[in-house]
């Protein structure tokens, strides 16, 4: 037997050793990254609404306006995530922790680098996933929240580019209802990602 075994080990050792030093994200399945997207997307509204009182309380309404708008947004990713999660027959989980509330200039930064992960990393590392399976609503779902999270990170930086100027400043921003697109103008028509009406915008001051 012993003969059989040892040349067995060594071909699984030489294929162990062509596999990357990390698991890549697509290793997990589809239901998987739902359910890590659905608790990121839960996590981050529960965060933006504790900075947005963070920002009222330091005098930055503009700023408090944008992290309770990208708030609102973020829930409706949650929620688009859900249904999908539920569609495939699983209840959609998440555990909100604590957030972690500093000066509005740092929670920018961390809110920038949080949607600059979800940009460039998790989102497209999912929907490379969903594609793979050919699941349609995930990818629509994925897709949507990709979309907006590129918005949330421009908002977000032009904040920080621009935190004197935006101090005692008021503003409104627009929502999609669909999808969670985010702007400081209201579409001319439609949401340039859903195509959702204009008349359907949800408007936070
Ligand atoms: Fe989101
Ligand atoms: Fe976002």
């Amino acid at each position: 037997m012993r003969l059989f075994i040892i040349p067995s080990l060594a071909i699984l050792a030489t294929v162990t050793s062509a596999l990357p030093a990390a698991a890549p994200t697509t290793a997990k399945s589809t239901l998987e990254n739902l359910q890590t997207a659905y608790n990121g997307e839960s996590n981050a509204h529960a965060t933006y609404l504790a900075y947005s009182e963070k920002a009222k309380s330091e005098g930055h309404q503009k700023v408090a306006s944008l992290f309770a708008a990208a708030a609102r947004s973020e829930e409706i990713h949650a929620a688009n995530h859900a249904k999908v999660i539920r569609s495939m027959g699983a209840e959609p989980k998440a555990e909100v922790k604590k957030p972690q509330v500093a000066s509005s200039k740092e929670n920018l930064q961390a809110a920038l680098k949080g949607e600059s992960y979800e940009r460039d990393t998790m989102y497209p590392d999912f929907l490379a996933r969903a594609r793979k399976d050919g699941n349609g609503d995930a990818i629509q779902t994925l897709n949507l929240a990709r979309t907006a999270e590129i918005e949330h990170a421009k908002l977000y930086k032009q904040a920080l580019a621009e935190l004197e100027s935006w101090k005692g400043a008021t503003a409104s921003f627009y929502v999609c209802p669909v999808c969670g697109w985010t702007s400081m103008t209201m579409p001319a028509e439609r949401c340039p990602s859903s195509f959702t009406p204009k008349s359907r915008f949800l408007t936070v001051a």
